[in-house]
Parts: structure tokens; sequence; C-alpha cells
């Protein structure tokens, strides 16, 4: 048996991220839409560093314009999930590319994703729930109306908020109220933190978001008393190495810091953020942290349990989940 064999749980993947670039030039295809400078001479999606890489994405999802393209989409994506033994995952949904952040058109596009997401399930046995995204470089007010999409979708599959986007424009603190908007509506919180943003961003994430996971946050290692407490608060990193790399914050899968994090007792999940753009797959993910850091089964496993626990589902779900990763250990 290969690490690869394992049923796996993912908790940080962007939808559109998701896109297969054959994915997006089809549609772009059918809708006479230019996408120059999306792709390179391979049709493999092409950026220089993270900010063109956010350029490109968004680029990329104007092809995505009505709600059965997103329904299309996370077909295909489940689809791939799925065929990498991923029996569990949490996709971030963006109101600002789902109808532009007005809640009526929102629900229309909610209703496709979730349809799709029955089919998948009825298929091959993968669960999807959604975590809203308000987009931080989108700005305060756009995230407040992301939040309120949020708030009143809450439910059975929107059961979370998550900001991505550019970690460098303003600071957590000013999206406090949209946090908060989601946090009374009963949605567990996630934010993007310490990839772009050094420790402090975890920091301000934590205190001024009060959120109990962070994406990324690998940049923690950089603070002993951060790392202390991410350790002690029980606080779950959704830690996505090969993003990481391709986007350059690491030179190397050796250079990487999820194995100090770990190492140190902080909460560790894998992910993969947005494959196709960053060349990789959970199983990609898996044989490379194998191959880097001589993780086995069992640190798999562990993983896997540690994401189940994390996962922003209902309890039933939970356990259901929590026997599939035990039956697959015995
Ligand atoms: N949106 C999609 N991928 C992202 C990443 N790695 N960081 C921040 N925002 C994102
Ligand atoms: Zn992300």
């Amino acid at each position: 048996m290969s690490v690869t064999d394992l049923p796996k749980v993912e908790l940080h993947l962007h939808i559109e991220g998701a896109a297969p670039p054959a994915f997006i030039r089809g549609l772009a295809q059918e809708k006479g839409v230019n996408l120059t400078g999306v792709f390179d001479e391979q049709g493999n999606y092409a950026f220089t560093d993270f900010w063109h890489f956010l350029k490109v994405y968004e680029a990329a999802t104007e092809v995505l314009k009505t709600p059965e393209d997103f329904g299309r989409l996370t077909r295909a994506v489940l689809e791939e999930s799925a065929a990498n033994g991923v029996i569990y995952t949490e996709a971030f949904l963006s109101p600002d590319f789902c109808g532009g952040g007005d809640l009526g058109a929102w629900k229309e596009y909610l209703h496709a994703i979730e349809e799709a997401a029955r089919a998948a399930e009825a298929a091959d046995g993968i669960i999807l729930k959604g975590i809203v995204t308000p987009v931080r470089h989108f700005g305060p007010e756009k995230a407040k109306k992301s939040a309120l999409c949020a708030a009143e979708t809450a439910g059975s599959f929107i059961t979370g908020l998550g900001m991505g986007g550019d970690e460098k424009a303003g600071k957590p603190g000013d999206f406090a109220y949209a946090f908060d908007m989601a946090r009374e509506a009963g949605l567990r919180l996630t934010c993007h933190a310490g990839e772009w943003g050094g420790p402090e961003s975890v920091r301000q994430a934590l205190d001024d978001l009060r959120v109990e996971r962070i994406g990324h946050g690998v940049r923690a290692i950089e603070d002993p008393a951060l790392v202390e407490r991410l350790a002690e608060d029980g606080i779950v990193l959704e830690v996505c190495p090969g993003s990481n790399v391709a986007l350059g914050l690491y030179k190397t899968w050796q250079d990487h810091p999820v194995e100090r994090l770990r190492e140190a007792g902080v909460k560790v999940t894998v992910s993969t953020d947005d494959p196709p753009f960053f060349h990789t797959t959970m199983n990609h993910e898996y044989d490379r942290l194998a191959d880097t850091f001589g993780w086995d089964e069992g640190s798999f496993a562990e993983i896997n349990l540690t994401a189940a626990r994390a996962a922003f589902c209902d309890e039933e779900t939970r356990a259901a989940l929590i026997k599939r990763l035990e039956a697959a250990n015995d």
C-alpha cells in the first residue's frame, strides 16, 4: 500500500483555482472570451509571482459566468478530487465571482453548486461543504456583502467563512465586521494568513477575527512564541506545501516548515489550494511529503483525522468521516 491509496480529507481548495485549464479554455471558446495572457505555450496557467497569479486567476474566472458554469466546474473538480482518494472536501466559494455579491444571484449559484455536489456524492461518495470567501483585496465593503450572503445561506452546505486574496491589502481587523456577522450566524471561521504576511498576520487573524483555523499559517515558524501558542490553543493550519513552493514562498520542499510545525505540536493538515495552477494534486502532495520528510501511512492517517476533527461540518458527517478513515487504517 502506498500513502496515496489512503482516503483523504481536504480543507483548503478554491473552486475557481481548481478549474482545469482545458475546462476554462472550453468555456472561453463557447462564450467567445479572450484569454490572452492566461496560458503558456503548453496550455498551463502562466504567472510569475503571487500577485500576477491573482491577476491570472481573476482573468480565468471571467469565463465562469452563470450558475450552470459553476455547477459544471464543481462536478469536474469533485471528479478529480475523488480520483485522488479525497472523501471530504471544503471549497472556498466567493459571492464576488458568483453573482457579484448580490444575495438573490448568490442563491442561484449555490443551488447549482449544491446540485453538482449531490451528484458527485451519489457517484463517488465524496462530500463537499462550502466556505464563503471574501476576497481581501476587494476591500471590507465587499467582504460585508459576502458575509451577508454567507449568513443568509448558512446551513448544512454553507458552513464557514474564510477570507482569501492579497494578504498585503489592509489588515485583518478591517474585516472584523464581516467575520462577526458570520460568527453570529453560526458559521465556523478561517482566514488566509502567514502566507505572504509574517507571523504578525497570523496573530492578527486570531486576535481580531477570532478564527479557529488558519489558511496556510506557515510563516508562524518565524516566531517561536506564536508556534507555541498555535500548539497550545489547538489552532489548525490548512497547509498547502505545493502551493507555497510553486509560488516561491519556499525554494524547495525541503525548506518548507510543515515538518517543523508538526514536530512542535501544531495541528497541520494538507491541501492543494489551486491544484492545476501549481501542477499538483492531493496524491502529488502526499508523494512529495513522503519523499521529503519520510512521512508514512501513520503520519498521513493522523493528519487526515486532524482534518476530519477540524472540518466545518455537522457532527453526523464528522462521525461518518472518522469511521471511514479509521476503517482504512485497520
Ligand atoms: N486565492 C486563491 N489562492 C490563494 C492563495 N494561495 N492565497 C490567497 N488567496 C488565494
Ligand atoms: Zn488559499
